[in-house]
């Protein structure tokens, strides 16, 4: 085919040329035709060199360009589309849909996955989980606290006297808002109204809800940068645009430039001892923060998952939603994951009353009641004074957590390698690598001696993160810090000598 048969104006079916890095010119003459189209296509999507949401040239422009025929080009896409690879939509085109299923698979579902699904793609925090469950590896990635402090004991009386007196109760359907003397608990011990509280599985599916309940396709949503990588995936899951609002900064000026050139839907900060960086936002920065939602009328939803996990130090400031008195603006998400065990999923959403009563509806469809025996239990701990008891014992003791690592991290690595704030509360050291060790290749390292670290990356809505590593200093006792601090230093040492080239290479195996 002569090169002028490609319309130089189609940039759609150039691109895919590209994308298919092979001289479509070859095209016309290996027949059958249609088949040769389809194994080009099949093979740059398997390789990704035509990603999942890749727009592909209509049939019309595609066949002019190859001089083929119009059918031909539409077989193809038939037959891709029957495997599931490609689907179409009318009025808006062809688009990769999924890459082919293994050659031995009986059935092609990945191509059923619904569009929408296929935007949850990050394996991050199933990896995370994984690992923290493995005994053979040292996880400091995974958001754990000292779970060797957990109030066992109490714990099995309370069950014991919900089983023996409430055992009803425990065993009925409950009401999807949350059973009431358990609403009236958490509003008695961490504030807000009773019927303002939906008790859930975890904060992380409060995140679902909220952006089930208030994101369409779309719309723009303010996030810390760095910010919670489970919010990052939930919102961008929701088709969310994420745009990062630099936390490190919290400079509210550029927050007021966002609000004004994206017109997000909602903003979500984790303002206390941040996820990942530590960070506590001042009282003054939170009024402002405040001032500009109520201006531009933006609904804040606050992640106060780790307020109860400060160390002695100055005191914590309120919460945005306690200084939002008439609570119209901030939604706040809180959980028992940090305070007693995330293998217990139990948090729960403060917010005004239409948008407790959405969420209810919304989560009625998932997840029909938060279970009841979890929450009798719990609710137990917090009237005795179980709870306040268990986090002085447990914040005492991520304290000495976080003084072993930092002095492990001190003493094994070597100078400048790795910076590091000494947080005040929360769980993690948010450290900063040189610029030319890469935290992929620390990560990687030190998978392979068994001890796990998080980089930076999952945390960033854009790029950000290469040199950046998240470490979980309360997931274990304080007598393992050493042997963690040593590996990493190993790591950090091998990754800065290692040629850029090979560098990019380290794979775990
Ligand atoms: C800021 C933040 N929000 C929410 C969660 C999820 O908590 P849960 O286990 O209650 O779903 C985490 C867990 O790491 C977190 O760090």
């Amino acid at each position: 085919m002569p090169k002028t048969a490609i319309r130089q104006s189609d940039q759609s079916v150039i691109g895919l040329f590209r994308a298919i890095g092979v001289d479509a010119r070859a095209l016309p003459r290996t027949r059958p035709l249609y088949r040769r189209l389809v194994a080009l296509l099949e093979s740059a999507i398997a390789r990704d060199a035509l990603a999942a949401g890749y727009r592909l040239p209509p049939e019309r422009d595609l066949a002019s360009a190859l001089q083929i025929s119009r059918a031909t080009v539409v077989s193809a896409y038939r037959e891709l589309e029957a495997r599931g690879l490609l689907r179409g939509y009318v009025g808006r085109g062809t688009f990769v849909s999924a890459k082919p299923d293994a050659a031995s698979a009986p059935f092609a579902w990945r191509g059923k996955i619904a569009a929408a699904a296929l935007l949850s793609n990050d394996t991050t925090v199933r990896d995370l989980v994984r690992a923290a469950a493995d005994p053979d590896v040292m996880s400091l990635a995974a958001g754990v606290p000292a779970l060797d402090c957990f109030p066992t004991d109490a714990f099995q009386r309370a069950m014991n006297q919900v089983l023996a007196k409430q055992s009803d109760a425990a065993w009925r359907h409950g009401p999807t808002e949350g059973m009431p003397r358990f609403r009236a608990a958490l509003a008695d011990r961490f504030g807000g109204e009773p019927e303002h509280i939906l008790v859930l599985a975890g904060a992380q599916q409060g995140l679902d809800l909220l952006a089930r309940c208030l994101i369409d396709r779309g719309d723009a949503v303010v996030i810390d940068r760095p910010g919670y990588l489970g919010a990052i995936q939930t919102f961008r899951g929701a088709g969310a645009r994420l745009v990062g609002w630099d936390i490190t900064r919290a400079d509210t000026d550029e927050l007021e430039e966002l609000l004004l050139r994206y017109r997000p839907k909602l903003i979500y900060t984790n303002p206390t001892h941040q996820n990942p960086t530590g960070i506590t936002l001042s009282i003054r920065t939170r009024r402002e923060l405040l001032e500009l939602a109520a201006r531009y009328r933006v609904p804040i939803v606050e992640d106060d998952t780790y307020r109860e996990l400060a160390f002695a130090g100055p005191p914590t400031p309120p919460s945005l939603f306690q200084l939002d008195d008439t609570h119209t603006v901030v939604i706040r998400i809180n959980s028992f994951s940090k305070m007693l065990a995330p293998g217990l999923r139990l948090g729960w959403i403060s917010a005004v009353r239409p948008i407790v009563d959405q969420l209810t509806l919304i989560k009625q469809q998932v997840d029909p009641h938060t279970q009841n025996l979890s929450q009798l239990v719990v609710c137990e701990l917090v009237e005795q004074g179980v709870l306040d008891r268990h986090l002085s014992t447990l914040k005492a003791e991520h304290r000495r957590r976080r003084d072993a690592m930092v002095q492990a991290l001190r003493q094994h690595v070597p100078p400048g390698e790795l910076r590091f704030n000494v947080p005040d509360g929360g769980m993690y050291l948010w450290c900063q690598l040189a610029p030319k060790v890469r935290a992929r290749t620390v990560q990687d390292l030190a998978l392979r001696e068994s001890v796990m670290v998080l980089t930076g990356n999952p945390f960033y809505v854009d790029q950000g993160g290469d040199h950046q590593l998240r470490v979980c200093y309360t997931s274990q006792p304080s007598g393992r810090s050493a042997q963690a601090a040593k590996t990493l230093a190993r790591s950090i040492v091998s990754a800065a000598e290692e040629p850029a080239d090979a560098r990019a290479s380290v794979r775990v195996v």
